[in-house]
């Protein structure tokens, strides 16, 4: 740990002739500039968290939401005196909804802005990305909402405060099967996204386990906007209930297909991917009657969680969604963990948010076990006129 940080740090100096500036010790320091830490972050002043999210592109309201969350957490932090007495300071980056952008930009912070901790991404194959560069430069990172298994495992500075795929593939399998007493499933997933697929597959094994069925099973293909022969060859194999573990940017118009063929919205079954206003803007009616699962809905029977939409909705003047609602626990539990960390600066707290136990987010109680995922609960949701609605809580153990 201590020879890959002087690895790092030595990069840095040997990189910039500018380096005494910058501040490669702090007798070097000149006067006037805020000394830098080890990690090459300013030791006093506003502390820099970099946040990295699709501002623009495919999934513009993902990004958004969780710009306002994190936007509100800082500004809550700050003025109640901010962390170890420094104000904090959270820099924005869009993703543009890709990947390779995810990788650029959170480059960008580490290395140009020197930032101690990254918020960011919520679709997995960005936070994939984005996290492989975080945990090379020893940066901790916290996704609030990349659910694939892959995101954190055996990446020691990356973190999340959502459930998952696993945890959600089981409790959707279960609900459907135990609950809704549906054994013949069918099966709709975007074949190449990371989320899309890995969560169908989980979900598969899990329906198994309970006695249920796969009858059929189709995969699409990123772009595809006519599902129509799809939902035919759905159709076909009578399908009690069909999963379709994807984003609202695809769902819309696969529900609106559907409706053209009278499927009704019950037939349909999501996972936390269709949580967005768009969602019900675009497909509420086509959708009414269908449930998934999900980190939240703003009716959710929890203390903390009122709070929250109470306090989302003053500065906002709308009601959050659930990724605003991740993004804001996952920017206190990281201002809660820089509180206890024994100095602002990268190492130490990775080791805080690394011990968090227990705490009260609004997105119900999160504890960080020993992979770097939350143990939280899981909630169903329906839409229900027009409406995201609270339907019931799982708190089903990852296997
Ligand atoms: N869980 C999704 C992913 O991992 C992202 C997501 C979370 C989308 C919550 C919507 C709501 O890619």
């Amino acid at each position: 740990m201590v020879a890959a940080m002087s690895t790092r740090r030595s990069l840095l100096c040997g990189l910039a002739l500018a380096a005494l500036a910058a501040g490669c010790s702090k007798s070097s320091a000149p006067s006037g500039a805020p000394a830098a830490g080890a990690s090459g972050a300013p030791a006093t002043g506003e502390i820099l968290v970099g946040a990295y999210f699709s501002l623009s592109g495919e999934e513009t309201q993902f990004g958004k939401d969780s710009q306002e969350g994190i936007v509100l957490a800082t500004d809550q932090l700050n003025s109640d005196g901010g962390v170890k007495g420094r104000k904090v300071k959270v820099l924005f980056e869009d993703t543009k909804s890709m990947p390779q952008e995810a990788t650029n930009k959170v480059r960008q912070l580490i290395d140009r802005n020197k930032v101690v901790a990254l918020l960011g991404e919520v679709a997995s194959s960005r936070s994939l990305a984005g996290g492989l560069i975080a945990n090379a430069a020893k940066v901790p990172m916290i996704t609030p909402s990349s659910t694939n298994v892959e995101v954190t495992r055996g990446r020691d500075f990356v973190f999340r405060v959502c459930f998952t795929d696993d945890a959600q593939g089981a409790a959707a399998a279960e609900f459907v099967t135990e609950k809704l007493k549906k054994k013949k499933i069918g099966l709709l997933y975007l074949a190449q996204d990371t989320y899309s697929s890995g969560l169908a597959k989980t979900f598969s094994e899990a329906v198994k386990k309970h006695g249920g069925e796969i009858v059929v099973e189709k995969g699409y293909q990123k772009g595809e906007k006519n599902f129509r022969t799809h939902l035919d060859q759905l159709m076909a194999a009578k399908p009690e209930i069909v999963f379709v573990p994807n984003y609202y940017s695809d769902m819309v118009p696969i529900a609106q297909q559907a409706k053209e063929k009278n499927i009704p919205g019950s037939m349909f079954l999501g996972g936390d991917g269709w949580d967005s206003e768009d969602l019900l803007k675009g497909a509420a009616t086509e959708l009414e009657g269908a449930y998934f699962t999900n980190h939240y809905a703003p009716d959710v029977p929890w203390e903390n969680s009122k709070k929250f939409v109470a306090a989302y909705q003053a500065r906002w003047k709308r009601e959050p969604s659930s990724l605003a609602a991740q993004a804001y626990d996952a920017a206190k539990l990281l201002f809660d963990a820089m509180g206890r960390a024994k100095a602002i600066e990268p190492v130490a707290i990775r080791d805080a948010v690394a011990e968090t136990r227990g705490f009260s987010g609004a997105t119900g109680t999160i504890s960080i076990d020993k992979d770097r995922n939350a143990d939280k609960p899981l909630v169903v949701v329906q839409i229900k006129g027009g409406k995201f609605v609270y339907h019931a809580t799982v708190n089903e153990k990852r296997p």
